[in-house]
């Protein structure tokens, strides 16, 4: 069984793009592999979130990624600041990584040039960071997008620099995990091509029918198609992606037919869209709200959570400290 190591970061809400390009993965993948899912507060201060915001915004990260199937039953589900070893292991990390390669990460480029009044050295170190979140429980397999590949690629080296330096093979290299094929990229509603937080084109988990609807209403289009069987502009071929998506096969079958003969009628389109998105998004919104109101169930699967990474994370803390030759009297 490999270890997959998951890190979620504590900010935005979780929308459609996100379920479908991998959290429906995530869940199918829990029953395969053991899997850690952890939320990354700690990185998240880099860029000094508001203490007042910090805990809500990892609730919600929780909250949804536990409605969406992450199940605790199965695989293991922590808040990082709740596993103090993490910090160890970063501190030991860092003895072994140089300022030049740290500086030249292009993640830290991007937000020392962002936010040029705050270059601290946790953004300096935020691989060193996500190395020792990975290396701790000594995961085979990192879920991760194309942004994060070169944090990966760093976690790989460092790995390889302790086990040459020592002379031992003790941590892995962590490879990328994409799941495939099977990725499914949804579009946006404003003709893009990605739905996103930024692109501001989102539909969310947790959002109410109404709202989906409206939505859905007033997604790109035009006055239709002119000619049997023509070839359809990229924002209603968008919205044919998310009906593939969310809908039966006859209902896309029935929609491509009307399109092909000139008889769609948008309006119909877009009913039963926003019909088969809400019958997608209802019951994770339903589980977001009754998993919000239940603190005692939050508190449940964080502390027990917690114990468990605890026990992977201090084995590994041990292990290091013993190979780097901290001895107790
Ligand atoms: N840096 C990741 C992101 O921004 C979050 C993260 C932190 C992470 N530690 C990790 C991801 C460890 C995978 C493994 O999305």
């Amino acid at each position: 069984m490999d270890i997959v190591l998951s890190g979620i970061r504590s900010t935005g809400n979780l929308h459609l793009g996100n379920y479908y390009g991998a959290l429906r993965n995530f869940t199918r993948m829990q029953h395969e592999n053991k899997c850690f899912f952890f939320i990354a507060d700690y990185h998240s201060m880099t860029t000094h979130p508001d203490p007042k915001q910090l805990h809500g915004n990892v609730k919600n990260v929780l909250t949804e990624y536990l409605a969406a199937g992450i199940d605790p039953e199965l695989s293991t589900i922590y808040v990082q600041s709740d596993v103090p070893e993490v910090c160890e292991l970063y501190l030991l990390l860092n003895m072994h990584a140089y300022m030049g390669e740290l500086a030249k990460t292009v993640s830290f480029k991007e937000k020392a040039r962002k936010q040029p009044e705050n270059v601290n050295a946790g953004l300096l170190t935020y691989p060193t960071l996500m190395a020792a979140d990975i290396l701790i429980h000594n995961a085979d397999k990192v879920p991760v997008g194309k942004d994060q590949e070169q944090h990966l690629e760093m976690t790989r080296k460092f790995a390889r620099r302790f086990n040459n330096l020592y002379g031992l093979e003790y941590f892995k290299e962590p490879v990328a995990y994409n799941f495939g094929q099977e990725l499914i990229k949804i579009p946006g509603l404003d003709g893009s091509g990605k739905m996103g937080k930024s692109e501001g084109n989102c539909i969310y988990l947790g959002e109410d029918p109404k709202s989906i609807e409206k939505k859905v209403k007033r997604a790109l289009t035009d006055e239709g198609p002119k000619e049997f069987n023509s070839e359809k502009p990229d924002y209603i071929e968008n919205l044919f992606t998310i009906l593939k998506v969310v809908s039966a096969e006859e209902v896309v079958k029935h929609y491509e037919e009307l399109w092909n003969k000139c008889e769609i009628r948008y309006g119909d389109l877009k009913k039963q869209l926003a019909e088969d998105i809400i019958k997608v998004t209802s019951p994770i919104r339903e589980r977001i709200l009754d998993i919000q109101g239940d603190d005692a169930y939050l508190h449940k699967v964080t502390s027990e959570g917690a114990e468990k990474a605890r026990e992977s994370a201090s084995k590994t803390v041990r292990e290091v400290r013993e190979i780097m030759g901290i001895t107790k009297f």
